[in-house]
């Protein structure tokens, strides 16, 4: 982290995980063990689950954030939400591009962009995710495929509004597996990032933007993480459904 030049954002990202009243007793634990943190604070739920998540947050540090969010403010869409619903009910943040979502719900780097523009649009803040398939790892193609997949999320996303965009480099193989980057893989794909925004908008604006690592941080790892120059925070996702795990990663981001 580099603290002087950008805020660390560790964010949750439950998936496809909690009832409401679980999130409610999960968020009620959390509170007291995150209340001191100096990084920004948010977890992402499931939108069913997003009304009692904001009910409970309230008055803490902690903010709330959805999963997803469809490109179109209204309409024959069915199943959607939109950017404009999310902010109505206290929606802050917004994950967009998950590769789960790449994976197993036809997104693609359009949709993404597409999606972005409608989440900054609206006010909210977006976390973009990227990241590299083992195959196209050991193919060499980390670097041009991860500023690939960051040039083409902010396709006609301003300046101003780049203020509200968050990166997130989750290499898709560190996902729920329990295999982490190192500290040194993680810093290169965040700089990789780095350097596609300084391409797009110049070097100085890239240095303000905060980039995530994400894929199996957790309590043990997240010190040696965020200790990396360009490792702005994390966006977690196990580690995120249990409160002392999760504060501790909050901590690690806090000094
Ligand atoms: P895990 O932390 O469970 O590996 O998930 C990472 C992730 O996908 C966060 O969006």
């Amino acid at each position: 982290m580099n603290k002087a030049l950008r805020k660390a954002v560790i964010a949750g990202n439950w998936k496809m995980n909690k009832t409401p009243n679980e999130a409610k007793a999960l968020i009620e634990e959390m509170k007291p063990l995150v209340k001191d943190a100096s990084c920004d604070v948010a977890l992402c739920v499931p939108f069913i689950d997003i009304p009692a998540a904001i009910e409970a947050a309230k008055g803490s540090n902690i903010k709330i954030g959805a999963e997803n969010v469809h490109f179109k403010s209204s309409g024959a869409y069915t199943g959607e939400v939109s950017a404009e619903m999310l902010k109505e009910a206290g929606v802050e943040y917004v994950v967009i591009g998950h590769s789960e979502r790449r994976t197993y719900f036809g997104e693609t780097d359009q949709t993404v962009n597409l999606r972005s523009l409608a989440a900054l649009n609206a006010g909210l803040k977006a976390i973009i995710c990227v990241g590299e398939t083992l195959e196209q790892r050991e193919l060499g193609y980390t670097e041009t495929l991860l500023k690939y997949q960051t040039k083409m999320a902010l396709t006609n996303v301003t300046k101003e509004q780049l203020k509200n965009v968050i990166i997130a480099y989750e290499p898709v193989w560190a996902i729920g597996t329990g295999v982490t980057a190192t500290a040194d893989q993680a810093d290169e794909g965040n700089g990789y990032v780095r350097a596609a925004i300084a391409e797009a908008y110049g070097e100085d604006v890239a240095q303000s933007v905060t980039i995530q690592y994400g894929g199996s941080m957790n309590a043990g790892n997240a010190d040696e993480l965020v200790a990396k120059e360009n490792v702005d925070g994390g966006l977690i996702g196990g580690a995120s459904l249990k409160a002392p795990d999760f504060a501790k990663i909050v901590a690690a981001a806090s000094k």
